[in-house]
């Protein structure tokens, strides 16, 4: 039946119909409601309504405290594994959270924690992050880090940009942390870990461990 429902009818209309005509299947069809309320458009409305996106930042944030645990706090991640938030794009962010509650991306212990998560609170955590700044610290190996600007420069610029901060459709990566830069660009590279994206593998398939070192000594000291 709500197979039926989703495939004939737009989703938000599905949605309630489920709602109010099947009690019986409230509970779970809330989940199912909140899976289908259109994030990106949430997003863009709340981007063009100063009032609105400082009340989901607020939402945003409440929601996002345990985030803090392993994300720092205000998305500034103190454990080189983890990836800061802040800073990054709202709309790669929200991409990437919807990728783990419907399981594209994997990482069991968030899975369930964005799953929990409203639809407001979602984009709210999002406009929380974005806004917020990004510390960095100077490279510590100044020589690889020369090296690594080099072949920035020559690649990666084109999606990133100069400045590593992307835009809407690209992820900001400068400053992001080194750990977690290595394994994911090794992902993308070996079509490992669960992270596939074709234009990641186009350009990182040419790089060597020695240049993957040398790239992430100067993009997580990027500003
Ligand atoms: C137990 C630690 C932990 C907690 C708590 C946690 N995360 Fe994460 N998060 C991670 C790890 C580790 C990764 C990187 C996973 C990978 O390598 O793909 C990650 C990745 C992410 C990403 C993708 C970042 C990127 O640059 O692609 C987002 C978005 C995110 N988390 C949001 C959240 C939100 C929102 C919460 C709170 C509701 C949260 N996380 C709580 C550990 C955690
Ligand atoms: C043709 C465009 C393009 C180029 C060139 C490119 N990238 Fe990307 N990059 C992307 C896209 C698209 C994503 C998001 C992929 C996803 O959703 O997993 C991404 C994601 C990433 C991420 C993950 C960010 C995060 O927070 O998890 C890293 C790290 C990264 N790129 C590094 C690089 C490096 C280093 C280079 C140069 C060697 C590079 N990229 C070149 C398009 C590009």
């Amino acid at each position: 039946m709500t197979m039926f429902l989703k495939t004939y009818l737009p989703c938000a209309v599905a949605a309630t119909l489920v709602l109010t005509v099947l009690p019986g299947f409230a509970q779970s069809s809330k989940a199912a409601a909140n899976a289908k309320v259109d994030l990106s458009a949430r997003l863009i409305e709340a981007e063009a309504n100063t009032a609105l996106a400082a009340e989901l930042a607020i939402k945003g944030r409440r929601a996002a405290a345990v985030c803090a645990n392993c994300h720092g706090e205000g998305g500034n991640s103190v454990k080189p594994d983890i990836p800061n938030l802040a800073g990054q794009n709202p709309t790669y962010l929200l991409e990437q959270m919807r990728q783990f509650a419907d399981g594209r991306r994997r990482f069991d212990f968030m899975e369930g924690m964005i799953k929990a998560m409203s639809p407001d609170e979602k984009v709210g955590a999002v406009l929380f992050y974005a806004a917020q700044p990004v510390i960095t610290a100077p490279a510590k190996n100044a020589a690889l880090a020369a090296k690594g600007k080099t072949y920035y420069d020559k690649i990666c610029f084109r999606c990133h940009g100069s400045d590593g901060k992307g835009n809407n459709a690209f992820a900001r990566i400068a400053g992001q942390q080194s750990v977690y830069l290595t394994a994911t660009i090794k992902n993308y590279r070996g079509g490992t870990g669960g992270r596939t994206n074709p234009l990641m593998a186009d350009n990182t398939r040419h790089m060597t461990d020695a240049d993957i070192e040398a790239v992430v000594a100067y993009v997580s000291s990027m500003k």
